[in-house]
């Protein structure tokens, strides 16, 4: 399920304050890291995401890929921004900065040069940058021919 934005443009600080609040469920008893994501198609649904940890750690997901996942599994392919944050203990401490894994998903279904990656703070202040910014040089289905 999405949040709606149909008649109201979304600014990349209300954004961020969806992921704020997606970062309360995060699941991480293991690292104590809450991460919250929220990702915005292009024609103006939020699809949030936690990071999802495991015992057995290596099915830990980010929440990122919890956010793409659910909006891609819901029919949604495009995609215009996302916002991220993240803390120990749900204590924002600067940019909490996506792994290499979930840049590489994001460049599945990604433009580079459009798509925006905002990085939220405890503040009112954040990091805007492209996908081709966070992952240059990428691998991604132009460099495969099946
Ligand atoms: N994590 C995310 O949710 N997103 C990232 O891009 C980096 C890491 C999570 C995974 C794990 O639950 C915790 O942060 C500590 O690595």
């Amino acid at each position: 399920m999405s949040i709606e934005n149909k008649n109201a443009a979304i600014t990349p600080t209300e954004l961020i304050d969806y992921a704020k609040q997606a970062m309360k469920k995060a699941y991480c008893p293991y690292s104590g890291y809450k991460v919250g994501a929220a990702l915005l198609t292009k024609d103006g649904r939020v699809f949030t995401g936690c990071n999802i940890e495991n015992a057995s750690f290596t099915p830990t997901v980010c929440a990122e890929r919890t956010a793409f996942f659910k909006a891609i599994s819901e029919g949604n392919t495009d995609f215009s921004a996302i916002a991220i944050v993240g803390g120990k203990d749900g204590v924002i401490s600067g940019v909490f900065p996506p792994c290499g894994v979930c840049r590489q998903v994001m460049s599945e279904f990604c433009d580079p040069r459009t798509f925006k990656v905002y990085l939220g703070t405890e503040t009112d202040e954040y990091k805007s940058l492209t996908l081709a910014e966070l992952l240059p040089y990428g691998f991604s289905k132009s460099n495969v021919n099946i």
